[in-house]
């Protein structure tokens, strides 16, 4: 799969004249001498499938015309035996070209005094600046050092491009091998979002949940979790990017969860809104109801040649109305989509592609209008309803209720694919999980 990546984006680069340099992700300080758990850039796994730090991929596409063959080279760490003691194995150059299927492999203490020889000639480079200073002013360093050579007739990338249009645009589009990991991500988030359910008691600390999903997406195979997870009990549901997951869990709320199992590093991004106690109140069934209908119109809607924008739309004339209905916006649906009043309760956009990153790449226009969807696009659905408790405009049973449910969907050739829909969504469904008890 990362070898027919890269050979779709070197028939790209080709077609532009252009050669590519794709790090991967520095690591980062934790505390002192401890780093953050190490994970791969997602344009560089894309490319590589490979996951250990300090590497770089460079891409040289034949010249247009030529039969000669297109180079990957992999610039990565050399084997070292009293590093890998200490902080674990490494491939090394050596056996990487036959277990990655690169042409080529370096020792990245090379990688510097190596790249001149090969950017030499080519009229444009891919690189993506502005994410790490470091490798921004040694790279430029080593254009600068390849133009002092032009009167001895060296051709030294004049342009650098970005990513986006090129690579981004291909990770858009999801292969059918892509498309099987992301299915093993969802599924393992199905797991993991039904043991909360049947575990989830009053008394609960959120704490407890987020170490079950962590636990839950690790022990299944995943790479961890995709996002930070949000457990969210009551009102705490209305922070939108709420991360303490530290609160006891009260019987009569609500708890939200938005967390998504991440495998080989790719996302899913599922939420779900269950009743703390294993049943919904009135109040509550009443607001889930609405906020369900507008993601399963908003659903309908993902369809080839329906834009992007659209579902937004849908989902949002859905919950106006409910909004209307629940006494939480005044005046006709017209009128509150008019004047915004719908904010106050829901003040987000209804979704976002997913892939490697959860909130992945990709235009969402062409030109100045909202971009259509085309087979193999993955966008999640998911509209909510906030009301915060100290609501004062909101009728009193209504406040303290933060929804929000959310799929993965994927665009079909004629239609789409729910790829999270066996997680338990309707009210008798999300109560049954919830009355499960616990395998443990
Ligand atoms: N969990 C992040 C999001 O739903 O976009
Ligand atoms: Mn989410
Ligand atoms: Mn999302």
């Amino acid at each position: 799969m990362y070898t027919d990546h890269r050979q779709h984006f070197l028939a790209q680069l080709q077609g532009i004249g252009a050669c590519a340099l794709i790090p991967t992700n520095p690591t980062r300080t934790r505390s002192a001498d401890t780093e953050f758990r190490f994970r791969p850039s997602s344009d560089f796994w894309y490319l590589t499938g490979f996951a250990e730090p300090d590497s770089w991929l460079l891409l040289l596409p034949a010249p247009k015309g030529s039969d000669e063959p297109h180079r990957s080279i992999l610039f990565l760490r050399e084997k070292d035996k009293t590093m890998e003691i200490w902080n674990g194995l490494r491939l090394g150059v050596t056996d990487a070209p036959s277990k990655l299927g690169v042409d080529e492999a370096y020792d990245v203490e090379d990688l510097w005094s190596r790249l001149p020889e090969h950017l030499e000639g080519h009229k444009r480079l891919v690189f993506a600046t502005g994410l790490c200073n470091d490798n921004d002013a040694a790279l430029l360093k080593t254009l600068s050092g390849l133009r002092d050579r032009v009167r001895s007739g060296v051709q030294a990338p004049m342009e650098i491009l970005d990513p986006g249009p090129l690579l981004h645009e291909l990770r858009l589009f999801k292969t059918p091998g892509e498309i099987e990991v992301m299915r093993k991500a969802a599924a393992i988030t199905d797991e993991a979002h039904r043991e909360v359910m049947a575990t989830t008691r009053p008394g609960t600390n959120e704490c407890e949940l987020d170490a079950l999903l962590e636990y839950t997406f690790r022990r299944k195979g995943g790479t961890g979790a995709a996002y930070g997870n949000i457990v969210a009990g009551g009102a705490n549901a209305c922070i939108l990017h709420y991360v303490e997951n530290n609160a006891t869990l009260q019987d009569g709320d609500i708890c939200l969860v938005d967390a998504g199992c991440e495998f080989d590093f790719y996302a899913s991004d599922v939420t779900r809104s269950f009743p703390i106690s294993g049943q919904f109140t009135e109040a509550q069934k009443s607001v889930y109801t609405v906020v369900l209908n507008a993601q399963l119109a908003a659903i309908d809607q993902c369809q080839p040649g329906n834009t992007f924008l659209s579902v937004h739309e849908v989902a949002l004339g859905v919950l106006v109305r409910g909004l209307i209905e629940l006494g939480l916006c005044k005046g006709t649906p017209d009128e509150v989509l008019e004047d915004e009043s719908y904010r106050e309760w829901y003040m987000h956009r209804t979704g976002h592609w997913m892939g490697l990153d959860v909130h992945d790449c990709g235009s969402y226009h062409t030109g100045d209008k909202s971009r259509s969807l085309e087979p193999g696009m993955v966008l999640t659905v998911e509209p909510g309803i906030y009301i915060a408790a100290d609501a004062q405009n909101a009728p009193s049973a209504l406040r303290g209720i933060g929804i929000r449910i959310e799929d993965d969907i994927l665009i079909t050739a004629d239609g789409h694919e729910n790829l999270s829909a066996a997680i338990p969504k309707t009210i008798e469904d999300v109560e049954a999980a919830c009355a499960l008890v616990t395998q443990g």
